[in-house]
């Protein structure tokens, strides 16, 4: 049957509502102390207490607030309501982005939750756990920092862009990773590697990093901050004209998008394990 959904606003009032206790509850676990609990692809993938609580609460939070939608969370994966109907929402939460900072007391993770209709993000909110720092977007609706309209850098020199990137859990395909960023690093200002790509992905929408892009990425490290991104003029892609996903996500300002998307393909960014 077919529903009318809501409007992205009402899903981002829902979202923010949500992220907030959330992030609440990740930064309250965090001062009282915590700890690996599992690892889960390899031994540096770590899961913590924290993770588990956290997405169980925004599952508990959605199941109250929006009984018929599903969820798909990185913990515990689909909340099965069937096939998701046309009109209907679907949520893609990342409890915890940036656990291994979480982990260490690195003041950089955040609760990414976003809202999806027919296969399209329409709301989305990143929030700091440490700093409170929060980012929200809509579709069509712009993207917000804390009440401030972002937009991305206007930097148009690759060999003067700040770029962002991630490493993935596995040896393999770090070690690939790390000679796309010996090839890139001469080319560029400097990179960084921050440690949570949903933040990632909000400092590009507001200028703080010029540009990003990291091979492997789930829908739940994506969904919120691609949308901020893209509602502050990032161009967020994945290689040659295909939608962004876990071969590559590639975000830039539009003038800086064509040389940094072709040095990756040279570098074969989206190839090895
Ligand atoms: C990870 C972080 C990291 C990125 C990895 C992600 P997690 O998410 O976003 O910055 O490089 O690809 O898996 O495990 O902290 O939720
Ligand atoms: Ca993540
Ligand atoms: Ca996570």
């Amino acid at each position: 049957m077919d529903r009318s959904a809501p409007s992205p606003r009402e899903l981002l009032a829902v979202a923010l509502g949500v992220a907030r206790d959330a992030a609440a509850t990740a930064y309250r676990m965090r001062v009282e102390g915590v700890s690996v609990a599992a690892t889960k692809s390899t031994v540096t993938d770590v899961v913590t207490a924290a993770d588990r609580a956290v997405e169980r609460q925004v599952l508990d939070a959605l199941k109250q607030l929006r009984p018929d939608d599903a969820v798909l969370g990185e913990e515990y994966g689909i909340r099965d309501t069937g096939p998701v109907a046309p009109g209907g929402v679907r949520w893609i939460v990342d409890p915890i982005d940036g656990t291994v900072n979480y982990l260490y007391g690195l003041p950089y993770s955040a609760v990414s939750l976003a809202a999806e209709v027919d296969g399209v993000v329409v709301a989305g909110v990143v929030r700091n756990v440490s700093t409170g720092e929060e980012w929200t977007a809509t579709v069509g609706g712009g993207a917000w920092r804390d009440g401030v309209r972002l937009r991305c850098s206007g930097e148009t020199d690759l060999g003067q862009a700040l770029v962002g990137t991630g490493f993935g859990y596995d040896a393999g395909r770090r070690t690939h990773q790390a000679q796309v960023v010996a090839g890139l690093i001469a080319h560029v200002r400097d990179i960084r590697r921050l440690g949570a790509a949903a933040l990632d992905l909000c400092l590009v929408a507001e200028g703080r990093l010029d540009a990003y892009f990291e091979k492997g990425l789930a829908a739940w490290d994506l969904a919120a901050g691609g949308l901020v991104a893209a509602e502050a003029g990032v161009r967020v892609a994945g290689l040659a004209g295909g939608p962004p996903g876990p071969d590559l996500v590639v975000a830039a300002p539009p003038a800086l998008f064509g040389p940094l998307h072709d040095r990756l393909a040279e570098l074969d960014a989206a190839g090895g394990p």
